[in-house]
């Protein structure tokens, strides 16, 4: 196979983060304590597959515990009695700690996944922050309605906390997973149990931290770290846990739905995966779309639900798209995550990391054009080279799975409805970018393509106030903006006749 070399170079010795790891216990009420079984498991840094720290383990018996915590916390505690306005002070207070600590928590963040440091501080830690605010200003909002009934009857809506809600986070974006189902749960008065993933346990338990800092009573926000399988399907099966978010793979978002469906029957919102098409017309600014379409693959090492990683280009200006995009590619920076100017780290882990290779040999199984990559990155942690395939058919492996890797497709279209059609043909329906100068085009495709999220000429616009979810495949419901409250809330509506019917 052709070797290629990307720009910088492979890591010697990796840079240590002035920074102690001081949580690696579970929260439960107020408390950081030891799992029940006294069971630890290793968090791994991805540059060198080497252990960071051993985190208590939960399991079975921790979400018991941690859900009792929640449900009395609930029933009996402070938090939903409060007034909004002290909730949303509480939240506020924690926003502004956490910006504090912004530095702390992407260190973290970094050492954790492996993600540039420079990116963690500059693009997820601001939309974290953000996202507190943004909640923290809706906690005293939240109101229901009245509604006129037929009858001489006053009808009131009213809008509650839905109680104790389980949420199981993933590892490509820990604390921007958080922030999406923390925020709204607590701005409408919920109490929590949060089971964060387990390659990446560190930020979640730090931000436990702050949070009690900032004020919030005992029991409301309750971290376990652990498995999937063992801590994330008892919280998913839990008969006491009132509502379940989850956000990962759509195997997995299959097998919580059925557990929450078998035990109480709780309300599920699935944010999973994506294959998502990037369409480039022939009338686009073709630098911009390339460099684009490069951001929109590569960020954070492929790692995103919302990579688009079907790019599809027209076929006038199929060549250049494609030389230019390799030449991006192989002038991307991989190398240690808290170096400056690093663009790419490793993968999170090694299952992903040879996931990723697997693909790729697929795809030069599969008689696509390796233009460049192919291979690990450096022979040490789980780096892989940014790779980009030319010749992609709609039929094979790289263009249908989610390989959640940096690895470029890019396929041939002439034209609109067809392109339209093929990238529709897909179990996804996340997102999608258009480029186009022609507004015609781009409302036709926009309103044509069934994906949750569709950025016209940018890609990965992400914003407190805007949802975010998948059709299809890609999951159920809306996170964020005013969407992600009625994940949150119970509406219970109250009826009482009226005495005087002339005010009817
Ligand atoms: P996963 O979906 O298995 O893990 C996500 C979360 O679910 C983790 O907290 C995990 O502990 C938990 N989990 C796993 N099994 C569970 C179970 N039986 N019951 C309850 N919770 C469970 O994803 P994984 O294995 O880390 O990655 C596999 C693939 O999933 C990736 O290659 C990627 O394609 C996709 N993925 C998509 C993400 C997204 O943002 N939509 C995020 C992470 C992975
Ligand atoms: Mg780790």
């Amino acid at each position: 196979m052709q070797r290629f070399t990307s720009s910088a170079a492979v890591i010697d010795e990796p840079i240590i983060p002035p920074l102690q790891i001081n949580y690696t216990k579970l929260l439960i009420n107020g408390q950081f304590v030891d799992s029940a079984s006294g069971k630890t498991f290793p968090t791994l840094d991805p540059r060198t597959g080497e252990v960071i720290a051993h985190v208590a383990e939960g399991d079975a018996e921790d979400i018991n515990r941690a859900v009792s915590a929640a449900r009395k916390a609930f029933d009996e505690g402070p938090w939903p009695r409060m007034t909004a306005y002290e909730r949303s002070r509480i939240m506020l207070r924690f926003a502004d700690l956490a910006e504090k600590h912004t530095q702390e928590l992407a260190q973290l963040e970094t050492w954790d996944n492996g993600k540039p440091y420079e990116q963690a501080l500059t693009a997820e830690l601001p939309l974290f922050v953000r996202l507190f605010h943004y909640y923290a200003g809706w906690a005293d909002k939240i109101h229901g309605l009245t509604v006129p009934a037929d009858g001489p009857h006053h009808v009131q809506v009213l809008h509650e906390p839905i109680g104790v809600a389980g949420q199981i986070i993933p590892w490509n974006f820990p604390l921007l997973m958080l922030a999406w189902k923390v925020g709204p749960a607590l701005a409408c008065g919920n109490t929590i149990v949060l089971k964060s993933a387990e390659q990446t346990p560190l930020t979640a338990l730090y931000v436990a931290k702050l949070f009690q800092e900032a004020g919030l009573p005992d029991g409301v926000l309750n971290v376990v770290s652990g498995y999937g399988s063992t801590a994330g399907a008892a919280l998913a099966s839990h008969m006491d846990v009132d509502k379940l978010a989850f956000t990962g793979s759509t195997n997995t978002g299959k097998v919580v739905l059925e557990l929450a469906a078998r035990s109480n029957l709780k309300p599920v919102t699935l944010e999973l995966g994506g294959k998502s098409p990037f369409i480039v017309c022939d009338d686009a600014d073709v630098d911009h779309a390339v460099e684009l379409a490069h951001f929109a693959l590569f960020f954070n090492q492929g790692q995103c639900c919302c990579a688009g990683s079907r790019t599809y280009v027209h076929e006038r200006i199929y060549d250049e798209f494609v030389d230019k995009a390799k030449a991006r590619a192989l002038g991307r920076t991989v190398g240690d995550p808290f170096k400056n100017g690093i663009e790419q780290g490793p993968q999170i882990d090694l299952k992903q990391f040879e996931k990723v290779l697997r693909y790729i040999k697929s795809g030069i199984d599969s008689d696509a054009t390796l233009e460049c990559g192919g291979d690990r990155f450096g022979s040490k942690g789980y780096f892989v080279q940014p790779t980009v395939f030319s010749n992609v058919k709609d039929d094979m492996l790289i263009a249908q799975d989610e390989i959640f890797g940096p690895v470029q497709s890019i396929l041939k279209f002439k034209d609109v409805d067809k392109v339209i059609k093929r990238a529709n043909a897909t179990r996804y329906g996340l997102a999608a970018g258009v480029f186009t100068t022609n507004i015609d085009k781009a409302n036709t495709i926009s309103r044509g393509l069934k994906a949750g999220t569709v950025w016209i000429n940018c890609y990965d616009i992400f914003d407190a106030a805007i949802p975010f979810g998948g059709y299809k495949m890609s999951g159920i419901g809306r996170e964020k903006g005013v969407y992600s409250l009625n994940n949150y809330l119970q509406v219970k509506s109250v009826i009482s006749p009226l005495k005087n019917p002339a005010w009817l």
